[in-house]
Order: structure tokens, then C-alpha cells, then sequence
């Protein structure tokens, strides 16, 4: 049976990708080039520096190491200047009623994200005390679709990666999810995310019993 359930953060728990969008594109114009929605897509779950990367790449933009990590931290701040506005209503529609639903039927809960962010971000939705387990960025030394982040949180759990649903909106995430040995429930659009176990829009109506059923696990 299901024992265990492990969350990303950004788009899933909470919409900051449109955070992360505005820092990002906003140092690529610094650049003299724009970056795209699409373009955005392929950054999703991608740590902070490989994310610097693949942004520099699409704009033919070659900078040394010690400009890359100036950058990189001018995004941060701004970033993070931006997440300030986050107030805990701020959790993605049925977020919370899931997580309530999860805890009533002894099931564990856990946060795999590749964000250093990830522990500023859930104290701001008032939010730590539902993790037991908080795996984030500054843990892992391998990013999405690496399955470390969510093996580690599964091993932290004490529960069996095969027992374990992930919750990813990103391809990466999904990814390692799968690699892992885990179910994988993509949050999102079906196009993107065909990989994982099973696509919804959110978390909105979202029963715990027709998930499992949906994903071959027996009965709670
Ligand atoms: C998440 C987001 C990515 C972000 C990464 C690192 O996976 O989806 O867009 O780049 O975290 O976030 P950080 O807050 O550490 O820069
Ligand atoms: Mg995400």
C-alpha cells in the first residue's frame, strides 16, 4: 500500500515559476536577448547554476566562471525580492486539503526540490511543520532527472521508494521520480509531462482513495 508522498515545490506546492520567469528574463535582456515562456519550460526543476547555462547557451552568451556566479546571485536577490509577496493563501488550489486528507490516513509527507529557496518559501506559506522530510537544493549534489533528491527523502521517510507517489510539474522531476522507482503524478499540462504515472491540472478535487486505486496500489 501507498506509504509515502513527495512533493516538489515550485509549481506544484506553489506558483513561483512565474518568479523565477521574471529574474530570469530579466538577466537575459540584460544581455540584449529575451527569453521565451517556452524557453522558460526547459527550466523547470533545473538547478539555479545549470539553469544560468541553458540560459546563456540560448542567447549565444559566453561568460567566465566568476561572472556566471555574479550573475547568478544578482537573479537570487531578485528572486527572492519578488517572494516576498507570497502569503500563505498563496498554496496552489487543494493543496492544503490533500495534504490534510494524506495525514489522516498515516501517510508520510516529504519535499524533494532542487531549490536552495525551498526552506524561505515554505516557512513564507506557513508550511514547514507539514514535511517531514525536507529534501531541497542545498542536500542534493546531483539535480533532476537525478533520482537522488527523491531517494533521499524516501530514505529519510524510512519508506520504500516503490510505496512512494511523486508530485512534479516538470519533465526533469517526473524524470527522476520514475527513476527512482516511484509512482509519478505530473501537475500540469498532458503534452509536457506524458511521462509520468498519470497527468492532472491540480490538486483541485483531488481524492486520496481514487489516486491510488488510478496508480495499482491496494486499498489504505
Ligand atoms: C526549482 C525550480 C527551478 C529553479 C530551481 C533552483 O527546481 O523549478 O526553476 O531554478 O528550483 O532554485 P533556486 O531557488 O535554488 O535558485
Ligand atoms: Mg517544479
Amino acid at each position: 500500500a501507498l506509504q509515502a508522498c513527495l512533493f516538489d515545490l515550485d509549481g506544484v506546492i506553489v506558483d513561483t515559476a512565474q518568479y523565477h520567469y521574471i529574474a530570469w528574463r530579466e538577466l537575459a535582456q540584460r544581455y540584449g536577448f529575451d527569453l521565451t515562456l517556452e524557453q522558460n519550460e526547459l527550466l523547470k526543476g533545473i538547478g539555479r547554476m545549470e539553469s544560468l547555462d541553458i540560459i546563456l547557451k540560448l542567447g549565444e552568451v559566453d561568460l567566465p566562471m566568476e561572472e556566471r556566479v555574479v550573475q547568478a546571485t544578482i537573479k537570487n536577490e531578485r528572486y527572492l525580492e519578488l517572494c516576498q509577496q507570497i502569503v500563505p493563501s498563496d498554496a496552489l488550489p487543494g493543496v492544503h486539503d490533500f495534504l490534510k486528507e494524506l495525514q489522516d490516513n498515516d501517510i508520510k509527507i516529504g519535499l524533494g526540490s532542487a531549490s536552495k529557496n525551498a526552506p524561505l518559501i515554505l516557512e513564507r506559506l506557513q508550511m514547514t511543520p507539514v514535511f517531514e522530510a525536507l529534501i531541497d537544493g542545498n542536500r542534493v549534489t546531483k539535480g533532476k532527472p537525478d533520482p537522488q533528491v527523491f531517494l533521499l527523502g524516501a530514505q529519510e521517510l524510512g519508506v520504500d521508494p516503490a510505496a512512494t507517489i511523486v508530485f512534479e510539474d516538470a519533465l526533469a522531476g517526473v524524470q527522476a521520480g520514475n527513476a527512482a522507482g516511484m509512482k509519478t503524478v505530473g501537475i500540469g499540462q498532458v503534452d509536457v509531462l506524458s511521462e509520468a504515472d498519470m497527468v492532472l491540472p491540480g490538486f483541485e478535487a483531488l481524492q486520496l482513495a481514487s489516486l491510488t486505486e488510478a496508480l495499482g496500489f491496494e486499498r489504505i
